[in-house]
């Protein structure tokens, strides 16, 4: 069966939206939008996986959420077009996730590294909805049988488990995805990830070897898209280099982290390649580069920010722009899990929602 190819992502309110963010996934998503219906989700149900120390409680969750839908719109992303919503909205994520643990074997969730990571050391102690998490986000995605997803590097094994997660529905629930009229047996498509970029891992502008990241302890490991001028510049003038100019080849980028960064960096926010950006400033010294790559980066930042803050001063707005789409994404929903239910043998009413 050929699915209608749908866009579907994420972002998490945990606040500090950063340029590993808009990198990494924001500026894909403002690009999907040309040639592709694209739902873009406030992950609300994610952020609070992790101890309310991460997720700061009631008013920063919502305050959080607001600011990703600011940003959203400020980067480009078109709410009337598109769909732009916040995931607590709609409980079909959270049902069809249900299913989905019914589906998803424990063997696949221990492979994940980022559970591992977030829950560190102490992992008797991690909730079992960051241990969920990666089931939550096919749910997600699946919910509205969504073909291509944008995201970073570090959700590629998620992505993995989201088609797992499909395939095996697919095959668990042949006979009945037959009976419901699929002739080939396909209910839910295999969703493919959409790394792109120069700059799908961005690192810290402090330690080349970690991704940037919003709970770093220090600020200057990261520009945040509410930065202003002055703190792009100070965090690029202190972003950690090495004592050697900048190669001319990109080969000459390798073992070198720092400058491989800032280089990808500057490539992805000129939408040039490394070699091209090696081309202009290989052979010279750091800090006429990075005087290039503050320019750049206030160029390219400072409006978006200047309209986040206006978005974020009228939350009446954000707000209805989160219940329309969430309105326009159930009705979607809705259709998913009408099928979702009667393939799997649950008994509904007839009339609505299901
Ligand atoms: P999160 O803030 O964890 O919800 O991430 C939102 C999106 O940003 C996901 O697609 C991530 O893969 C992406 N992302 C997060 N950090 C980085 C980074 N340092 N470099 C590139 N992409 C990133
Ligand atoms: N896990 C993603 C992240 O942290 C966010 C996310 C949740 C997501 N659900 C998703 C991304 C569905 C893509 C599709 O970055």
């Amino acid at each position: 069966m050929a699915f209608t190819e749908l866009v579907f992502s994420g972002v998490q309110p945990t606040g500090n939206l950063h340029l590993g963010n808009y990198l990494g996934a924001i500026v894909n998503f403002v690009k999907m939008q040309e040639t592709h219906n694209c739902i873009y989700c406030v992950v609300d149900m994610h952020a609070i996986t992790q101890g309310v120390d991460v997720w700061g409680g009631p008013t920063e969750l919502a305050r959080n959420t607001r600011e990703v839908t600011a940003a959203f719109i400020a980067a480009g992303i078109d709410p009337k077009k598109h769909i732009v919503f916040n995931q607590s909205q709609v409980a079909g994520h959270a049902e069809l996730a249900w299913i989905f643990n019914c589906v998803a074997r424990v063997g696949w969730l221990n492979r994940m590294t980022q559970f591992k990571e977030k829950a560190g050391k102490d992992r008797e102690n991690a909730s079992i909805g960051l241990y969920d998490y990666p089931v939550l986000m096919a749910a997600d995605i699946l919910l509205y049988r969504a073909t291509h997803v944008p995201v970073g590097e570090d959700q590629k094994q998620h992505l993995e488990l989201s088609r797992d997660i499909a395939q095996k529905f697919n095959n668990d629930f042949a006979d009945s995805i037959r009976r419901s009229g699929f002739d080939d047996g396909l209910f839910f498509p295999l969703p493919e990830p959409l790394i792109m970029g120069p700059a799908t891992r961005v690192m810290s502008l402090r330690d080349g070897t970690k991704k940037m990241s919003k709970s770093d302890a220090s600020d200057y490991s990261r520009i945040n898209l509410t930065d202003d001028a002055d703190a792009i510049a100070q965090k690029i003038r202190k972003a950690k280099t090495d004592p050697e100019p900048l190669p001319s080849e990109e080969k000459g980028l390798e073992a070198r982290p720092e400058a491989d960064n800032l280089v990808g960096i500057f490539a992805a926010l000129s939408a040039r390649s490394k070699q091209d950006v090696l081309r202009e400033f290989g052979g010279g010294q750091f800090s006429s580069f990075k005087n290039a790559l503050v320019e750049l980066c206030v160029s390219k930042l400072s409006p978006i920010a200047g309209e986040m803050k206006r978005l974020v001063a009228d939350p009446a707005y954000i707000d209805r722009v989160l219940i329309d789409g969430a309105d326009r994404a159930r009705a979607l929903a809705d259709q998913t899990m009408t099928k979702t239910k009667d393939i799997v043998g649950f008994i509904r009413g007839q009339t609505g929602p299901w």
